[in-house]
Order: C-alpha cells, then sequence, then structure tokens
C-alpha cells in the first residue's frame, strides 16, 4: 500500500462473478478505539485488510497497546496504557486520532492527537467534538499541532449537535459510557456502523440505549469488559461493486453484506431500472434494458448515503438523459468529477440545491449538485486518484471504458477497500498494478 501506487485496468465488457465484503473501515477502527476503554482484551473479527487498520493499529502501538493482527481477527490487549500523546507522525493519516481523547481521558487523565486528516471532501472541522468534550467536564485546547485535553473527572451531559455527525456521535459514546451519571446525546448518528459501536459498547458492559428520536441516552458505568464482535458487511463496498456489474452490463453478486444496510442503495438502483436477486447470504444486480436517469439527495441515515455518491454518479453515465445528484453532507465532494470529464462525461456542477430539498449549503459557493447526461461511452485515461471513495468510482469508470486506464495514487483506495484488485480480478477484469 506504499503511497504512489498505480493499476492498469483494461475493460473486458461485462463484470460477473462473486465479490465477499468484510466489515467496514468506518467500523473496525473505532472498535479498536473502544477497546481501550476495559483493561482487558477485545477481539474483533471479519476484519478488512486495508490501510486505516494499519494505521490505527500503529497509533495504538504508539500507546503501549498491544494489538495482534492474525487473519481476519484483531487482538486489542490493552492492560495499561504506555502513554497519553499520539506522535505527531500520524498528522493528518486518517480521523481516528479524535476518536481517542475520551478514552485517554478516562484511562490516562490526558490526550494528546494530532490534527485528523481524511479525504479532502469538505472543511470537516471537530467543532462538535471539541464542544461536547468541554461539556462532559474536559479542558480542551486546540493548537497548531492537534488537541491537548485533560479532565480529573469527567461527567455526564445533554449535548445536542448541530448535525447528527457520525464521529462526533461517536466521541460522546467513546466519553460518556464511562463518565460519571446520565448523558444524553441529541440529534445522534444512527448510521448501522454507529449502532454496531454502541452495541460492542453494550456488550463491554456500558448502560445505553436508543430513542426513536436520534437520541442516545448512556448512564455511565465504573468499569467496562474487553469483548469479541464479528462485524458486518460493509454497505460501501457492497453497493459499489453491485454498481460496477450493472455498470459494464454485467451482475455482480456479493455476499457478506446484510441486506438491511442497504434498502435506499437497492430502491434507488431499482428506480434506475435495476432488478434484484436478494436471499439471506447475498444480493444480485443486473439491469436487462438501458438504465433510467434518478435525482438522488445524499442523507444522514436512513437517506441515500453520501459514501455511495461516487459510484453512482459514475453509473449515471450510462442512463439515458439528465440524472441529479445533490451532495448534502460534505460540501466538496465532486473532486473526482474533472477526471470523470475527461473520460467523456458530460456533468456539470452548480451550487444550488438540485435535489428535491434545500440543504446547508445553499447560498454558499460550494459546488454541491450534479447534472449528468448520458449515455456516454467512457474513454480509459491516466487519473490520479484524489481519495478512497473517488478513487473506487474511478475503478468502475475504468472498467466501462472502451480503452485501457491508469490510476495513480491507489494508496487512498488501499486505505479502504479489502483486496480491491483480487475482487476486480475475480470479476474478471484485467487489473495489475503497475511499476
Ligand atoms: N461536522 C462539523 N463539525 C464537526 C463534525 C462534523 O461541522 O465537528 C460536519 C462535517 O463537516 C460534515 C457533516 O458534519 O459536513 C457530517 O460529517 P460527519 O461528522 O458525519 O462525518 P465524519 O464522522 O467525519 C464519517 C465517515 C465518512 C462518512 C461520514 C458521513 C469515518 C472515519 N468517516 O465521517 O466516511 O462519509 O461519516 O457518513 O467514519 C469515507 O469512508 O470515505 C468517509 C469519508
Amino acid at each position: 500500500m506504499a503511497e504512489g501506487s498505480t493499476w492498469g485496468v483494461e475493460p473486458i465488457g461485462p463484470l460477473r462473478g462473486d465479490v465477499t465484503v468484510r466489515g467496514s473501515k468506518n467500523a473496525i477502527t473505532k472498535h479498536m478505539v473502544a477497546a481501550l476503554l476495559s483493561d482487558t482484551p477485545s477481539v474483533i473479527s471479519n476484519a478488512p485488510e486495508i490501510g486505516d487498520v494499519d494505521i490505527t493499529a500503529q497509533m495504538l502501538r504508539a500507546l503501549g497497546v498491544v494489538v495482534r493482527v492474525e487473519a481476519d481477527k484483531i487482538c486489542v490487549e490493552p492492560p495499561v496504557i504506555g502513554g497519553s500523546r499520539v506522535p505527531l507522525e500520524f498528522t493528518g493519516l486518517n480521523r481516528i486520532p479524535i476518536l481517542l481523547v475520551g478514552p485517554l481521558l478516562h484511562r490516562v487523565g490526558e490526550a494528546f492527537v494530532p490534527m485528523v486528516g481524511g479525504d479532502r471532501i469538505g472543511t470537516r472541522p471537530v467543532d462538535f467534538h471539541v464542544e461536547a468534550l468541554r461539556q462532559l467536564g474536559a479542558e480542551v485546547e486546540q493548537t497548531p499541532e492537534g488537541l491537548e485535553a485533560k479532565a480529573v473527572k469527567l461527567r455526564g451531559a445533554r449535548i445536542r449537535l448541530p448535525f447528527p455527525s457520525v464521529m462526533a456521535t461517536e466521541t460522546i459514546l467513546l466519553t460518556a459510557v464511562l463518565a460519571e451519571g446520565r448523558t444524553i446525546i441529541e440529534n445522534a448518528a444512527i448510521e448501522p456502523e454507529v449502532i454496531e459501536l454502541a452495541l460492542f459498547l453494550q456488550r463491554m458492559g456500558a448502560h445505553l440505549e436508543l430513542r426513536p428520536d436520534r437520541r442516545f441516552i448512556i448512564e455511565g458505568v465504573e468499569t467496562l469488559t474487553g469483548a469479541n464482535h464479528r462485524l458486518n458487511g460493509d454497505r460501501i463496498e457492497a453497493f459499489s461493486y453491485l454498481v460496477a456489474g450493472l455498470m459494464t452490463g454485467g451482475e455482480v453478486r456479493v455476499h457478506g453484506c446484510p441486506q438491511g444496510r442497504l434498502i435506499t442503495a437497492i430502491a434507488t438502483l431499482q428506480g434506475m431500472g435495476a432488478t434484484f436477486e436478494i436471499t439471506d447470504d447475498w444480493l444480485l444486480a443486473k439491469a436487462d434494458g438501458p438504465l433510467k436517469t434518478a435525482v438522488v439527495d445524499t442523507d444522514t441515515h436512513p437517506g441515500f448515503m453520501t459514501d455511495w455518491q461516487s459510484p453512482l454518479v459514475v453509473l449515471f453515465t450510462q442512463a439515458e438523459g439528465m440524472s441529479v445528484l445533490h451532495e448534502t453532507v460534505f460540501e466538496n465532494r465532486f473532486n473526482y468529477v474533472d477526471a470523470l470529464r475527461a473520460m467523456g462525461a458530460e456533468a456539470e456542477l452548480y451550487n444550488n440545491c438540485l435535489g428535491s430539498r434545500p440543504c446547508r449549503f445553499r447560498e454558499t459557493s460550494a459546488l454541491h449538485s450534479i447534472v449528468v447526461r448520458g449515455r456516454t461511452q467512457l474513454r480509459g485515461a491516466n487519473i490520479t486518484v484524489p481519495d478512497v471513495r473517488g478513487g473506487f468510482a474511478y475503478v468502475i469508470a475504468a472498467a466501462a471504458a472502451d480503452g485501457p486506464s491508469t490510476l495513480r495514487d491507489v494508496h487512498h483506495l488501499e486505505r479502504g477497500y479489502h483486496r480491491p484488485l483480487e475482487a476486480f480480478a475475480g470479476l474478471g477484469l484485467h487489473i495489475n498494478r503497475v511499476a
């Protein structure tokens, strides 16, 4: 997964076959952090082999925690925590350091975490996290290098999130479970990966419940015990492979992701003319005729998730007519579109809210809506991958192009997808790492 790695892609026509997805990037890393809340071991299985797990494991080891990776199992053994400072070398590598603040405050009483990174898909501030940690009793200072925090005692609080942020909800859960008294999170994120983390914490002994109105109620406990969990399948990967099949006129059967995690994705693809076969173990999507256009707003769960957006926009190039995608979660998530245009896509970006309702980015200059006119035969191209999801969308586009493509900087992509080269090769695509 070296920085600067390049893949070559030669289209072969319809992609057909089976793919098994493992647990998701956005769940495994959080479970590894949650394990620090106890001094007994936790084991998380069905873990993906991805760059973000390596980064997170190295971060935990830098804090003196033993992390063992054995096939698809990750064992985290934190009997003692050897330090409170995440080294600066982890600056900008992913967004996980911010989640470590709460657990480090509980275990060591203080924390330093460097500036978080992740994909450049918006300004991505951490103000909700900082404000929530302060409400829970931490002293938090933002420095040019990162966050310095300390706490003598963390206490429950009523916290209303201005937007149902996934990781801010996770910061509060990871801090409130051991804080004294009751915490209420209003306007909480309820993405399946957040619920999966909450269930893991409950398994560790946390007292928490989810109310129907996006509220978590957490009663702090004195101690937690390590737990075991088998991760559910990654809904972003599952959707992406289903789209890869549709994009090339083939059919891909995806194993390992429960149907319930894909309800909105399935409905959206059905609206475009795809038909599904669904069993308890797998889902298969195919289209017998031309694809139809769609108008889609991204949203928080259970809406159409923002991470499904780039594969869907690529698929719009194969629908007959004009399709619209309105991105309402991140203001700058179309940085992959220039390269898609270079491949022949007819796509225009707008700062208007072109979906079914206005969003937080109305009246800003953020180009957060796209209109795509299909159907277009895409051309192969030399592309630099901008981020994890945009990168995967390029592979899908390259698989349906009329000539070979090269994709540079695929390390972005390998941060979040389990063995993508093998998975695509298993579907028949000619895809190789090139020198
Ligand atoms: N926001 C703030 N202040 C904050 C936190 C968030 O203004 O303190 C804003 C963000 O700028 C954004 C919105 O709230 O406009 C929602 O962001 P959220 O906090 O929900 O995103 P996140 O927690 O940083 C996670 C995933 C993303 C996924 C989003 C939305 C991880 C590591 N990342 O990000 O995944 O798109 O939730 O579901 O869990 C990816 O995997 O490629 C990825 C970007």
